[in-house]
């Protein structure tokens, strides 16, 4: 009920803001920020922004709290204000001080009920429009934005904790505006135990000594969701001066290895879009329980071990955390109904950037196995949720509205413009967009104006605003779409065409030089069953099961529940037990639990996978597991 009024309280503001936002538009290169209000954050930054954060906090890896303060820093628009209103999800405040300019003063203090999506907004009472206040607080063990790793779950078998914060889980570590429309600079110190090393998302120091107290600076203005920090074993292997990765003792060389191309990702991507803004740019490799691929965290990037497989092959997953340095930290979307502007923008230089790095046959491949990966998607979305400019997403969990139509349709929108414009052109209007937008937060009514006005009016007769408009505000994928194309992949079809007519035994196919992009086609252009004695002839000539491709297992497991090959089953559980990337795992969640033995077996599983979860990847195979509603009676 609570929910309902805010949303219908919402929306009636949001109808009110709207024509404003769109009438007055103002001339070319003056940056619009403005946007409708977040209907994911309580904060009110018309009123009040922070603009510096400092935190304090030990990191209590055996009671696994984050315990301390936040001081924040703030602007006020509007110095008549008497209330702060910050977004909390679980947090337990101990207690909120302000600062006058003299004195720190005890300020009163209420913490909302808490809403399933948004968490308790958390109003602090103030006598005037105060400088600076500060919480004390400490975080749940179940923070939705952290998981903490016992050290049986590690590789170096020590403790592990690491922050999760997009969409909008920061505000379950940190008390604060949880809305990429605000942007502010923090410093942070640190504790925790000898031994082990912390992180944040700033200024990491290769030769800190580990004595457990650590400080950090980030001098650049970010959103909330790119506030990050991690504490384990981990050392540092340099890839080049400014570059590196941090990873378990045991991880770490093979990680240095498989990503040391990322000095030459870099200077591609600054050749194409301008200088690398950041400093340093280091990746963290976490344990296999991190849920997401990576996460674009501004000097360090988050990343699964899941992509370390030997050859690079999966490398453009570093390209992509990367070009997010341009698309999404430097020009972030200012509410998450326009993540596309991050997403769609990011896959489109990721693969600009490995077109460069690994040549045009690579690139192509991944671009045809993301736009089929689209086409799959869109057959179960609604209409309303395939357009790349969203309404509001009042009353939704960001992380829900996130799939390939931000990513896939947004890149092939891009990639649209490009063949368009030309890449020249194109190029030029792209680097544009970020230098003018740097640090700054925009939305696609303001994509969609300076597109009209830097490209589309510059360069008449190449696109139309109708066209563009389609892109934007149209389900579906425009017919003047180009779709990808790869020869390399003709060959695979055809050869699969051969073995499954019986033409060529599996055998031979290992002979054909195929790299991880040939075999994920190879699999996923199989007939949906493929018979037991074809998946048992593919296992023992290709050691699918137990694969330590997991691009490849992610395919072949849901294929061999679909043809009832359950002798894959022992590699099945043990892939799902030891990672936790989402992604990878609930395609074969979600086609076990088609079957009513299948989601038994699954149950089983998930069970004993569990305990080594992150919050948020069990949250979706819980879902995925649910008994389906009994079918609707006919009358
Ligand atoms: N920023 C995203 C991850 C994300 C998005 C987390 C939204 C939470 C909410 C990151 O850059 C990303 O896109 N990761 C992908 C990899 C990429 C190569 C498509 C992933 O984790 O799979
Ligand atoms: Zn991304």
């Amino acid at each position: 009920m609570f929910r309902m009024l805010i949303a219908a309280a919402l929306a009636l503001v949001l109808t009110a803001c709207k024509p404003a936002a769109e009438t007055a538009a103002p001339a070319a290169n003056v940056v619009d920020t403005r946007d409708v209000p977040d209907p994911n954050s309580y904060a009110t930054p018309d009123t009040v922004r922070i603009q510096h954060l400092v935190l304090d906090l030990r990191a209590d890896m055996v009671a696994r709290t984050l315990a301390g303060s936040a001081e924040l820093h703030l602007k006020w628009a509007d110095e008549k204000a008497r209330e702060l209103v910050l977004d909390t999800r679980d947090l337990q405040i101990g207690g909120v001080q302000g600062f006058d300019g003299k004195t720190w003063k005890t300020l009163p203090y209420r913490l909302d009920a808490a809403d399933a999506v948004l968490g308790s907004a958390l109003r602090i009472k103030l006598p005037s429009a105060l400088p600076r206040v500060r919480i004390r607080y400490s975080t749940v063990p179940q923070a939705s934005g952290l998981q903490w790793l016992t050290p049986e779950m590690t590789s170096s078998k020590q403790p592990f904790m690491f922050s999760q914060s997009q969409a909008i889980h920061a505000r379950s570590w940190v008390p604060l505006q949880d809305t990429p429309g605000v942007r502010f600079t923090y410093d942070a110190r640190i504790r925790t135990d000898a031994g082990l090393m912390a992180l944040m998302s700033a200024d990491n120091d290769p030769k800190a000594v580990r004595d457990g107290d650590y400080r950090f600076s980030m001098p650049q203005k970010i959103p909330s969701y790119l506030l990050a920090i991690a504490v384990g074993d981990v050392v540092f292997k340099p890839i080049s001066s400014r570059s590196g990765v941090w990873a378990e003792p045991g991880v770490a060389d093979a990680a240095a290895a498989e990503f040391a191309d990322t000095e030459k990702m870099i200077q591609v991507a600054e050749k194409l879009y301008g200088p690398y803004q950041w400093g340093r740019y280091d990746m963290l490799i976490l344990p296999a329980s991190f849920p997401f691929g990576g996460m674009e965290n501004p000097r360090l990037s988050f990343i699964t071990p899941t992509v370390i497989v030997g050859d690079k092959s999966l490398t453009s997953l570093i390209a992509h955390e990367l070009a997010h340095s341009w698309s999404g930290n430097l020009v972030t979307n200012s509410s998450w109904k326009d993540i596309w502007l991050n997403e769609g923008f990011t896959s489109y230089v990721e693969n600009r950037i490995v077109e460069q790095v690994y040549g045009r046959e690579l690139a192509d491949m991944e671009n045809v196995i993301s736009q089929a990966g689209l086409a799959e998607t869109l057959k179960n979305t609604p209409p309303a949720d395939q357009v790349l400019a969203l309404p509001p997403l009042a009353g939704r969990d960001p992380d829900e509205a996130l799939s390939d139509v931000a990513y896939i349709k947004g890149q092939w929108f891009l990639m649209f413009l490009e063949q368009r414009f030309g890449r020249e052109t194109f190029d030029a209007f792209l680097r544009h967009w970020f230098t003018t937008h740097a640090f700054t937060s925009s939305h696609s009514t303001e994509f969609e104006r300076f597109l009209t006005v830097e490209l589309l009016e510059k360069h008449p007769g190449k696109a139309s605003i109708g066209e563009v408009r389609e892109w934007l505000h149209d389900p579906g994928i425009p017919s003047s779409a180009k779709p990808a194309v790869s020869t390399r992949f003709d060959a695979v079809d055809k050869a699969q065409a051969q073995w499954l007519a019986g033409d060529v035994p599996a055998g031979d196919l290992a002979g054909n030089g195929w790299g991880t992009q040939e075999w994920v086609r190879f699999l996923e252009r199989m007939p949906p069953a493929i018979t037991v004695a074809q998946a048992t002839e593919l296992d023992a000539a290709l050691h699918f099961s137990g694969t330590p491709n997991p691009e490849i297992a992610q395919r072949w497991y849901p294929l061999t529940v679909r043809s009832g090959y359950t002798t894959a089953r022992p590699a099945m559980e043990k892939f799902l037990t030891a990672i936790g990337r989402r992604k990878l795992i609930m395609p074969i969640y979600g086609e076990l639990a088609k079957s009513e033995e299948g989601r038994a077996f699954a149950a089983a599983v998930f069970e004993k996978a569990r305990p080594g979860y992150h919050p948020i990847t069990s949250a979706s195979v819980t879902e995925a597991l649910k008994a389906p509603a009994p079918e609707a009676q006919q009358p």
